[in-house]
């Protein structure tokens, strides 16, 4: 529509000025032609001044330009007209009009639109003026007849080209009115499955397509991850649940030995720090991680310093061989930081044998702290690798040695480390794997290790 619009204005200014300079023109050679016809007539009169008897003598010439058809007035130094062509109309002059100059005006004479030009006569040998007129019938006629062949011409032109344009505006919109409506179709149904149809070519149109379909795609992929997330979380919590109810059920029983009662006690505490640990990873996985990790400067090498001997103190058939360089500080989050190391030796820990030895090293390599923690466990297989940060995911090895566990404790290493602008990578061995760590070092003074707060 809005194509056609212009084209209508383009044609329009078009017309009118061709209009325009069409009657500017025709009017120009008319006043042209009026001067020579009035140049003309002074010139067959003899010389000398205009007065009564001059023009008595020329009587007979003026009479044959009159039959002729020529309009003419001619007019004394007085302004006197001496004689006159116009028949039945004195003064063909409109009131006021100045003798001494030379005019054109549109006058109606004797019941016909004329144009008129006055014209004064060299006064020093002749003296007076001339009016020389000609009907302006002929020419608005001509001119009527330009506009009427602009506007049919215009017309059929806006229609010759507005029709096809119309079509091929319509065409070209063809595949933006299916984005539409695939978008109001997937916003009806809440089905991410649906497509476009891709195009070969990569125009804007094409781009659209795929820009599209990427974007469709995507939201497709976060929310099938999102229920999957939920559907992994809430089959996690009920085991915990499971077994605190069946504990809860034995326990009832007032005839249960004293030993069985407080290992059944034992167990569903073991269950409900490890239903509060699953909730609380869970809830972290799910936050904005820009918004829930903390920034302040921490003692890294303190830190990592603790948890290795808290480890050992919880395992001590195990054998930790800890290398720690002093003073590293990290820019981060110290409870989420205890975390990541918390679970990097439990994982070291739970995949090697009793005993197993676990050998952590803390440095600082090209500006960064690196922490590394090797064991000489199970190790992961190639085709694992790749899985395990994901939520969740747990090795089918693993669960076998190690059948407690959620899956989430690298996700969370993950999400923290990287949150915090540091590194995570893996190297797996047949003999057992070693994480590291890589964190920014941090410009300011550290945070004691005493403020930190306890990991829930
Ligand atoms: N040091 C390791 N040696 C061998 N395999 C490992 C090691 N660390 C992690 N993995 C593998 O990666 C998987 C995911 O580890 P992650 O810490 O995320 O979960 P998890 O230890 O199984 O359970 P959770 O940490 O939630 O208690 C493990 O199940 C295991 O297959
Ligand atoms: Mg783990």
């Amino acid at each position: 529509m809005l194509c056609v619009a212009l084209v209508a204005l383009v044609l329009a200014g078009f017309a009118i000025t061709v209009n325009f300079l069409a009657s500017t023109r025709i009017y120009a050679s008319l006043d042209d032609g009026l001067e020579a016809q009035a140049n003309s007539i002074i010139a067959s009169l003899p010389a000398g001044r205009l007065d009564e008897s001059l023009i008595e003598s020329s009587r007979p010439a003026l009479e044959a330009e009159e039959a002729a058809g020529l309009l003419f007035q001619i007019r004394d130094s007085s302004g006197q007209v001496l004689y006159s062509s116009f028949r039945g109309s004195q003064d063909v002059l409109p009131p006021g009009g100045s003798l001494d100059q030379q005019a054109v005006y549109e006058r109606k004479v004797a019941q016909q639109q004329l144009r008129l030009l006055h014209m004064p006569i060299d006064s020093a040998s002749r003296g007076g003026s001339i009016e020389v007129g000609r009907p302006t019938k002929e020419t608005d006629e001509a001119l009527t007849e330009i506009r009427g062949t602009l506007l049919i011409g215009g017309l059929f032109a806006l229609l010759l080209t507005s029709l096809p344009a119309y079509f091929i505006a319509g065409r070209a919109l063809d595949p933006i009115r299916e984005v539409s409506r695939v978008a109001r179709r997937v916003e009806r149904t809440s089905d991410f499955s649906q497509r476009l149809v891709e195009r070969p070519t990569r125009d804007e149109i094409g781009e659209l397509t795929a820009t599209f379909n990427d974007l469709i795609g995507r939201i497709e992929q976060t929310l099938a991850a999102h229920s999957r997330f939920l559907a992994e979380a809430s089959h996690e919590l009920r085991r915990p649940l499971t077994i605190l109810r069946t504990n809860l059920y034995i326990l009832r029983d007032p005839d249960l030995p004293e030993g069985d009662r407080v290992a059944c006690l034992e167990r569903m505490t073991r269950e409900a720090s490890a239903m509060t640990r699953l909730v609380g990873d869970v809830l972290l996985l799910n936050r904005d991680r820009a918004q829930s990790l903390e920034r302040a400067p921490v003692d890294f090498s303190r830190l990592c310093g603790e948890e290795a001997w808290r480890m050992q103190l919880a395992e001590p058939t195990a054998s930790l061989q800890v290398q720690i360089a002093t003073n590293l500080m990290v820019e981060g989050d110290a409870q989420r930081l205890q975390q990541v190391v918390r679970n990097l030796l439990e994982n070291a820990l739970n995949y090697s044998p009793q005993g197993g030895a676990v050998e952590v090293s803390l440095k600082k390599q090209n500006g960064r702290a690196r922490l590394s923690v090797r064991d000489f466990g199970i190790g992961i297989s190639t085709k694992e690798l790749p899985k395990i940060f994901d939520r969740f995911y747990r090795g089918v090895e693993a669960s076998r040695v190690h059948r407690e566990g959620a899956g989430l404790g690298l996700s969370i290493v993950k999400y923290v480390v990287e949150g915090l602008g540091g590194d995570i990578s893996v190297e797996s061995r047949p003999n057992g794997a070693t994480f590291v760590v890589e964190l920014p070092m941090s410009q300011r003074s550290g945070k004691r290790l005493r403020d930190l707060l306890p990991v829930p």
